[in-house]
């Protein structure tokens, strides 16, 4: 069987998990959350970080200190995971679906305009799969029209646009590091941002607002959030960030054996990587055209047959109950995506051998 995508441990993560159970250090006041967030603002050049429990508290987070809520629209793609949509809904505000770009999977900038209203206060945009949204057009956008711009990077660790990395061009960045994403803490998320207020904030928020008494004890001002990270899986974290630059090279190498592969095969069309990019590939995802010979489905079978696991992109968000009703512009390439798009296995450990295994399976 060869998976779609899993962790690959092989540093100093047993070491440091360790460190923590012979100290006791194991929940939120130890030193590896400290150390956690210093390393990943470093290694992204950003002011701010820190620490949450998942991905998704992440977003919510962003979308509460920047005081989004009821009546407020947030402009995003459909073409997502649903977590991000779902922390539009967490506040109260509504989601405004727009469409993506065909040869990179994401929000396509020069749609979004359409869909901002007097009510829009920001554009959350989901680096899906890896490959940057345009963010120049974003940003310009955002300030033509007063909006805040947070960025979804969680499945984009790595990738850059124009030199600099997804998650610290917008106000505020989230990232997750599930199980499944280039560096994982088993589960748990990070907020940046470059604004040292709203990471000041943040930390305060998700950590129950809470404040020491003289004598010790807790006052909380308002309400706040227990999203903190365990030092256990920080401890985790600084292990799995020390092997990023190169598990990094290995998924663009693979992403180069698959694009040499299946290039020029009838009816598939790779993924892009435009100019202003560096895609991290972090599911490496190929759309099966009409004249391919059977469907994306019927494909998806087979492999599943040879033990291979896939997966077809996502379905789209306002296809499902909780936000058939929300505003969308026109969906063409979005659903055209999602019937087509297929992730092939993007393993950082996965071997040569195992993608010309697949490669071959596809192409007969
Ligand atoms: C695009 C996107 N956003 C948000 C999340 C949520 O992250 P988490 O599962 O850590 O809450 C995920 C993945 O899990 C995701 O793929």
């Amino acid at each position: 069987m060869i998976p779609l995508c899993i962790p690959e441990i092989r540093g100093n993560e047993w070491k440091y998990i360790k460190e923590c159970l012979d100290t006791n250090w194991v929940s939120s006041a130890g030193s590896y959350v400290d150390k956690f967030e210093e390393d990943f603002l470093r290694y992204l050049n950003i002011k701010k970080a820190v620490v949450t429990v998942n991905g998704t508290a992440a977003i919510h987070l962003a979308l509460k200190v920047l005081g989004i809520g009821e009546g407020d629209e947030v402009v995003v793609p459909s073409l997502t995971f649903i977590s991000p949509v779902n922390a539009v809904r967490y506040v109260g505000a509504d989601p405004v679906f727009v469409d993506v770009s065909r040869d990179t999977f994401v929000m396509d900038a020069e749609k979004i305009e359409k869909a901002i209203t007097p009510n829009t206060k920001a554009i959350l945009v989901v680096h899906i799969y890896g490959h940057p949204v345009d963010m120049d057009k974003i940003m310009d956008i955002a300030k033509k029209h007063n909006l805040y711009v947070i960025e979804d990077a969680t499945e984009s660790l790595g990738s850059l646009y124009k030199g600099k990395h997804t998650g610290t061009i917008g106000d505020v960045g989230c990232f997750s590091f599930n199980g499944n994403k280039l560096i994982t803490t088993g589960a748990g998320g990070m907020l940046v941002t470059n604004n040292e207020e709203i990471g000041e904030r943040v930390k305060y928020l998700s950590t129950q607002t809470k404040t020491l008494l003289d004598n010790g004890g807790f006052f909380h001002e308002e309400i706040g959030y227990n999203y903190r990270m365990p030092n256990i899986l920080a401890a985790m974290g600084c292990a799995q960030l020390e092997k990023i630059d190169e598990y990094i090279s290995i998924k663009r190498e693979n992403a180069l054996v698959y694009n040499k592969l299946l290039e020029n095969t009838r009816g598939i069309t790779i993924p892009a990587e435009r100019e202003y990019a560096r895609n991290v590939y972090w599911l490496y995802s190929i759309i099966i055209e009409d004249d391919f010979g059977i469907t994306r489905d019927e494909l998806i079978n087979r492999l599943k047959e040879r033990g291979v696991q896939t997966r077809p992109f996502f379905t789209p968000v306002h296809k499902m109950p909780p936000y058939m009703k929300c505003r969308h512009l026109d969906m063409t390439v979005t659903e055209e995506l999602a019937n087509k798009g297929i992730n092939l296995p993007s393993s950082v450990g996965i071997k040569r051998e195992e993608i010309e295994i697949i490669c071959d399976i596809i192409k007969n």
